[in-house]
């Protein structure tokens, strides 16, 4: 966890001189504004090439000519925003060049696997190159400023935007928002191969109300400090430069007029120097949460309470001159907003040369370049979690006669996943394809399996006949099941987390047939995989794995890569449990203690408490074995003060691998209740088949640290326990003092 008291870096990673030098340029441009050109200046408006919200402003070229508008979002490629820059520059009064911004969250045009699958690889380099090409490539198509990363910890997978996130840990979402912040921006902001980053959405947006998109949240202050706010405060600490609000309410008050959020912790607390923009039209949804009168009213709200750029609704371009008449705004607060979009337009170098980012050759030079599928299907192959293996896989040697099932297969639109930026499914080969391919001297043959319709009753009798009856003329069966694109990401919330239809009918007659049977899900959340699981097949999860996914599924499934990604997130076995996630706080009323009579513990009656697949779960082609860890001593004697743990690993397969090592904490006896684990430290490490390694985790005072009850940090002395292992459920402990 990010401790509250860090401060610096406040925007970009720039140094006071630096800053200040953009400054007193953008305030020579400023005292040359109308009080409408700065408004202009706060106003941003999607253009029509794409669409990412419900609603279009005609006539944006306008707004742009008159200097209404400052931002264009959804407008991309050199050719097409040199047009758009070319009517802010050349025509408009004072010729302040537009921000491009766009949502560019795994990909641009090289689609890399969804958010919660690079999260799977816990592989921080690879996430921060993900996010380097993703700008570059974005950059070389005239974007200015990436919408990301999203940093939402989710608890509960019926919410769909799961999959832009990193899961339901603080700490890995803390760590996956510092490497792509480091990403997209890289250490130069006019480096022509980066872009500005925007943290989002800020805040609680993970926590909806029974998962369904758009819903309110109710949360303490303390468990949004604890849990929603140290991945917001990681992309903050590693120099993000803007930040996006959410759409939901926080204990009551929307956050895109919420002072708390964005006066006292952003800027008093956090020092934060960038713009806050919104999300798309949140200004006008105060209005729907029931919290301001008209638009006037919530426009007033939202600039009052810190929001710099309205996307989208237009409500501070109506408004805000108004407002200022009236004095119910200041013009201090019209400056202060305008400043902070001028200096990120600054920085960039826009003001010196408003095309840089537009050079249709660089543009056709960098997209889609081979290195980048490289790194995409590196990347892929990573992301992948091993659920389950009977053996089976890897198949080698390669089946001479292969059944390929399922809709899901024949499908390249699928595999990229929703937010995929300009990724074109043409780019993609389906995972049939890659394995006609690859096993050219293989017959593979191919059955479509049953349709993939959420509402789907029918049978499907003959289907499922059929595709079973081609598993058994095979030497194995690839079954391919899961969600299509639309099925998850925003406004893809489910009630019912199995798979869509007929699928799982599909999958265990294709398992009854008898032929040995490999089933890969694809979707964007965790899945209930129950009655999967007890079969006699093994299980791959691929999430949804982008532009290469398909040729780095092959390479798993025929052992030319090892799978090596861990979940982030809890596999529910049945929807009733959720949310559910490892770091609960323990009940009055544990199941695992003795008790007179069970039934009066917190447990379900029709279900075990426990995921079907735990936090940090994934199985590989190889078997580490843990040594038992040691501590140098047993006590921590102050902040200054740290002990080492050590353990070995011994890689007893013959394969090469990677484990990822997993540090939990637990203060059995605090002020608060405290998790009953608490992930504090992982290293993932690769070992060769048959080497043994020794790594080492330091611990320090500040990690024993929470958020009291009175919402001050602080550091409890007394008896701590330490669990280290493979996953969250598979561990071995160790206990240490801290005497301060
Ligand atoms: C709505 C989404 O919530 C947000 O993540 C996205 O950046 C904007 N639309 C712009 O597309």
């Amino acid at each position: 966890m990010v401790s509250p008291s860090a401060t610096s870096p406040r925007f970009f990673n720039l140094d006071e001189h630096a800053y200040a030098a953009a400054e007193t340029r953008c305030r020579t441009l400023l005292a040359r504004m109308t009080l409408a050109e700065k408004i202009g200046q706060m106003s941003q408006f999607t253009s029509d090439r794409d669409t990412t919200g419900p609603s279009i402003r005609e006539g944006y070229q306008e707004d742009i000519r008159a200097g209404r508008v400052g931002s264009i979002f959804n407008a991309f490629d050199a050719g097409f925003t040199r047009e758009l820059q070319t009517l802010a520059v050349n025509e408009s009064r004072l010729g302040i060049p537009l921000l491009f911004g766009y949502d560019v969250v795994h990909g641009f045009r090289t689609i890399f696997p969804i958010p919660l699958a690079m999260a799977s690889s816990w592989h921080l380099d690879n996430v921060e190159a993900a996010a380097h090409i993703a700008a570059r490539e974005a950059a070389a198509a005239g974007i200015h400023w990436a919408f990301a990363p999203m940093v939402d910890v989710s608890r509960d997978a019926r919410w769909g935007r799961v999959m832009e996130g990193a899961g339901e840990d603080p700490l890995l979402s803390s760590r996956m928002a510092s490497a792509q912040v480091r990403g997209y921006q890289g250490s130069d902001p006019r480096a022509l191969d980066s872009v500005a980053a925007c943290v989002k959405h800020y805040v609680g947006y993970g926590a909806v109300e029974a998962g369904r998109d758009y819903n309110s949240v109710d949360l303490s202050e303390r468990v949004m400090r604890s849990v929603h706010l140290p991945s917001h405060q990681a992309a903050i600490n590693a120099g993000v430069a803007s930040v996006m609000t959410s759409f939901n309410t926080v204990d009551g008050v929307p956050a895109s007029c919420n002072p708390l959020l964005l006066r006292q912790i952003l800027r008093d607390e956090w020092h934060f120097q960038g713009p806050v923009v919104t999300d798309y039209t949140a200004i006008m949804e105060l209005i729907e949460h029931g919290v301001a009168a008209d638009p006037r009213d919530a426009a007033r709200q939202a600039v009052n309470a810190g929001v710099d750029m309205d996307m989208q609704d237009g409500y501070f371009l109506d408004h805000l001159a108004e407002l200022v008449e009236a004095d119910e705004v200041s013009a201090a607060r019209i400056d202060e907003a305008t400043l902070r979009i001028l200096i990120l337009k600054d920085v960039l170098g826009l003001f010196e040369a408003p095309y840089r980012y537009c050079d249709e050759a660089r543009e056709a030079a960098t997209l889609l370049a081979p290195e980048h599928r490289r790194k995409a299907r590196e990347i892929a192959q990573q992301s992948m979690v091993l659920l389950e293996n009977n053996g089976l896989l890897p198949l080698s040697p390669a089946p001479k006669r292969l059944a390929v099932i399922g809709e899901l297969a024949d499908s390249q639109a699928d595999l990229l996943g929703p937010w995929h930026g300009n990724g074109q499914v043409q780019d993609a080969c389906t995972i049939l394809q890659a394995l006609q391919n690859r096993l050219s001297d293989a017959e593979v043959s191919y059955h479509a399996g049953v349709p993939i319709h959420i509402h789907d009753t029918e049978p499907h009798t003959n289907e499922i006949a059929e595709a079973a009856t081609l598993a058994q003329q095979a030497d194995v069966a690839v079954v391919v099941v899961g969600e299509k694109e639309p099925m998850s990401g925003e406004a893809g919330s489910r009630t019912d987390l199995g798979l869509p239809g007929q699928q799982l009918a599909l999958a265990l007659a294709v398992i009854a047939s008898g032929t040995p049977t490999v089933v890969v899900t694809l979707s964007g959340r965790p899945l209930v995989l129950t009655e999967l699981a007890q079969q006699p097949a093994a299980l791959l999860h691929g999430w949804w794995p982008g532009s290469e996914g398909a040729e780095a599924l092959v390479d798993l499934l025929l052992g030319e890569a090892s799978p090596c990604a861990r979940l982030p997130m809890s596999f529910p076995r049945n929807v009733g449990q959720l949310p559910l996630y490892y770091g609960q706080l323990p009940t009055g009323r544990p199941v695992f203690r003795e008790n007179p009579d069970p039934r009066y513990s917190s447990k379900y009656i029709d279900s075990p408490n426990t995921p079907l697949y735990p936090f940090g779960y994934g199985l590989s082609y190889t078997h580490i074995d843990y040594a038992q860890p040691q501590l140098d001593k047993t006590t921590l004697a102050g902040a200054d003060d740290q002990i080492t743990l050590a353990i070995e690993l011994t890689n007893t397969g013959e394969r090469d691998g990677v484990e990822v090592v997993q540090l939990y904490l637990r203060d059995p006896v605090a002020s608060i209740s405290r998790p009953v684990r608490e992930l504090i430290d992982f290293q993932r490490v690769e070992i060769a088949a048959g080497a043994c390694q020794r790594i080492t985790f330091v611990i320090t005072a500040e990690q024993l640290g929470f958020i009291g009850s009175d919402l001050c940090w602080r550091c409890e002395p007394g008896q701590f326990e330490l669990h280290i292992g493979a996953h969250v459920e598979d561990t071995q402990a160790l206990t240490f003092h801290y005497e301060p």
